[in-house]
């Protein structure tokens, strides 16, 4: 079966209340691919507005979570919370949390289990700096972000797993990835999953690109073969996002 599109538009710590109220407006009466699944990850604070107000075939998407359940953790938000407030997703390793924040790839490992376990779905971030690919360990490096997820989930769990390949010098630079670039990536990726987890799971996995994908550059990156879809940062919060969701249209 072919893998469905996938779309996620990550607000990372931008809106406001009426402007986020205005982004969830125009999504609800804009023509949308049927054919692309679209997820959308505000800030937390605005996670049950958006649920509410939201067009029910959207979803709606963290952008974190921490690796335990309820208890005195302050500030962290736990995916029973999330499943609990109608939020199906979560993105987990975004390169501004393994970079600004200091999360590792155990850490980033731990949240994906606890995200699973919990029931959610994950967009997990995986990407090399400029300094790492100049260095030609672009693919180690992303390999390595997924190993230690692998080592701490089930077969079974990359069912509930998209992959987003960001690499950290084209995120919010509108330097993009060329879609060479992106697909030899992709194609490692898919390589990987079929050699370490099965030929399956590689087959049936979304690997979606993200970092600077734009209304101009989404078509003909959509247009590779080991490209399923995007996760969008800055374009997100445009009304361009909607010619992104329909970019295999
Ligand atoms: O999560 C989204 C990525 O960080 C891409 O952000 O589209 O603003 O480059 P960007």
């Amino acid at each position: 079966m072919p893998r469905q599109f996938f779309v996620g538009g990550n607000f990372k710590m931008n809106g406001t209340i009426k402007s986020i109220t205005d982004i969830v407006h125009h999504l609800n009466s804009a023509p949308l691919d049927p054919k692309t699944e679209v997820i959308i990850a505000p800030p937390t604070l605005f996670l049950l507005l958006v649920r509410e107000h939201l067009r029910k075939e959207i979803e709606v998407a963290a952008q974190n979570v921490f690796d335990r359940g309820n208890g005195a953790y302050t500030g962290e938000i736990s995916a029973e919370q999330l499943r609990d407030s109608g939020v199906g997703w979560t993105l987990v390793g975004h390169s501004e949390r393994r970079v600004v924040l200091g999360e590792g790839d155990e850490f980033i490992a731990s949240k994906t289990k606890a995200a699973l376990d919990g029931g959610l779905g994950v967009i997990l971030c995986v990407g090399e700096t400029l300094e790492q690919r100049e260095s030609n360990q672009t693919i180690s490096i992303v390999t390595s972000q997924l190993s230690a997820v692998a080592s701490k989930i089930t077969t079974t769990s990359w069912s509930k797993i998209v992959i987003a390949y960001e690499p950290v010098w084209a995120i919010g630079t509108g330097k993009v990835a060329t879609s060479e670039q992106a697909q030899e990536v992709h194609k490692a990726i898919r390589g990987w999953l079929g050699e370490k987890i099965g030929e399956g799971v590689a087959e049936e996995t979304r690997i979606i690109y993200g970092g600077s994908v734009s209304e101009k550059n989404c078509r003909e990156l959509a247009g590779e073969g080991d490209i399923d879809g995007f996760l969008v940062g800055g374009a997100s919060l445009k009304p361009a996002f909607v010619d992104i969701i329909n970019a295999r249209q």
